[in-house]
């Protein structure tokens, strides 16, 4: 098995100590290095020629794979023909297409639509949205905020206030006020004998939290449907029944993180169809460009931007230099196009299942206590012993390494991983993918068992 350090070459060395990788220390990234040079559909290949499974659709972007051809000639018409579009003083034609395209497929009525550079620009415009909406509603004490432990929203402060990951924000706290916090159903699952009742209990917090908080002061919840961070949690269909009735009775906005679910990956187009209830809101960004762009996207309930549009109402106050950019959004137009065509999204609801059935597999290694997730997003989490249910972090951090050694992609973090290919696998694909991961998950045993 290579070493690692080994493949960085001194120059890269020094080049990586003059930037940062993303939440990681440069010593860990050390351990486990990787430098991408190319990709294809569902493979990366490093510096070194080395070719890689790509599990995890790069993070959950490239959702028609890398580099499809329709999306880089999307691309690059739009480039040559309007590589800006002016942010304040206009729009572009291509970036009102957007709007249309992505409105026509968005759950109930929520055909408002901005888009962004990325995710956490789409949920920080969520919350501002959300507060300015209730101050021109005459509702101006609604403010604060609720998500869940574990939940990760995105790096900028109002997404990171709304997150629940403790190491990445304690650095830079005292963060913005008003966002509290519940926890996921699976923080209680020990306490029940059956998942539908620990959902009920789990739902049931928030209003709790609702009613101690004082609903006028409460805007919204917001939250990933099925929570990546965490280990892929997957709360029943009731859990978002009963969190919806809490929210209408307590005039508190629904705001779903598809930044993850979104454009098919759990089956249906948005995971909130697949659980079957319409949010108020929802925030996007990965896989709406194949990870080709930048590019994220803010929905809302028509009727919400009506009072931002209104004479007499203020306008919202929020813009970026890049928002609605004319490559992105032609990006974007083309990667739900295809979607559509080929119904990837129930494609990935099948194929899901066929995953999901391979990675139940692996619970004969005596290591695997539960395979939870939606359609093509999936997470396997680790215990020393399904008698004891002790997370087992390292054989997670030993994963890491062999599944790099194995040349395969993974979200390790690290009693759990997840996978989350490119919807433009097939029944070949996913079966490799799977031989992959046993036999790195055989190799992480060996190293932890010595
Ligand atoms: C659920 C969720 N929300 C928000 C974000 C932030 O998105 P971005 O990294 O594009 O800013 C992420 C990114 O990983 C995410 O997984």
């Amino acid at each position: 098995m290579d070493t690692g350090a080994a493949m960085i070459s001194d120059r890269y060395q020094k080049l990586l100590r003059q930037t940062f990788l993303d939440y990681q220390h440069h010593d860990t990234f050390f351990d486990n290095p990787l430098i991408v040079e190319r990709a294809k559909g569902l493979h990366y290949w490093d510096v070194e020629g080395r070719r890689y499974f790509d599990a995890i659709a790069g993070v959950y972007a490239a959702t028609l794979g890398h580099g499809h051809p329709r999306v880089i000639e999307a691309i690059r018409l739009q480039l040559e023909k309007l590589s800006f579009a002016p942010p304040m003083h206009g729009t572009a034609d291509v970036t009102l297409e957007f709007v249309d395209r992505i409105s026509a497929v968005t759950p109930g009525t929520l055909n408002f639509v901005k888009s962004f550079g990325g995710g956490s620009e789409s949920v920080e415009a969520a919350l501002k949205f959300a507060r300015q909406y209730f101050r021109q509603t005459d509702r101006p004490g609604k403010f604060k905020f609720i998500s869940r432990y574990h939940g990760y929203h995105g790096a900028t402060f109002g997404a990171m206030a709304a997150s629940g990951t403790g190491p990445r924000k304690s650095a830079f706290e005292p963060g913005p006020t008003g966002f509290l916090k519940v926890f996921a159903p699976n923080h209680y699952r020990d306490d029940f004998s059956d998942w539908e009742q620990c959902n009920r209990f789990a739902a049931r917090q928030f209003e709790d939290v609702i009613v101690h908080e004082d609903p006028s002061t409460v805007a919204g919840v917001i939250l990933e449907p099925v929570s990546n961070t965490g280990g892929v949690i997957t709360p029943t269909q009731e859990y978002f029944q009963i969190l919806r009735e809490i929210c209408d009775r307590y005039d508190v906005l629904l705001i779903f993180d598809e930044i993850i679910t979104g454009w098919g990956r759990t089956g249906e187009m948005f995971a909130a169809q697949t659980y079957d209830v319409i949010p108020d809101m929802i925030c996007s960004g990965k896989g709406l460009s194949s990870g080709t762009m930048p590019l994220g996207a803010m929905m809302a309930r028509r009727d919400m931007a009506e009072c931002f549009q209104q004479a007499d109402k203020d306008n919202f106050a929020h813009g970026h230099t890049y928002a609605g950019h004319p490559v992105g959004c032609a990006a974007g137009i083309a990667v739900v196009e295809q979607i559509i065509e080929d119904r990837l999204d129930k494609r990935a609801g099948e194929l899901g299942e066929r995953l999901a059935a391979r990675l139940e597999k692996l619970k004969r290694h005596g290591v695997v206590r539960e395979v939870r997730g939606k359609g093509l997003l999936r997470g396997v989490e680790l215990v020393r012993d399904t008698e004891s249910n002790e997370p087992f972090p390292e054989l997670g951090l030993a994963l890491k390494k062999t599944a790099l050694a194995n040349g395969l992609l993974l979200r390790v973090d690290p009693s759990w991983f997840a996978v989350g290919p490119a919807l433009i696998i097939d029944e070949a694909g996913i079966d490799e993918m799977c031989d992959l991961i046993d036999r790195s998950l055989v190799d992480a045993l060996a190293t932890v068992r010595g």
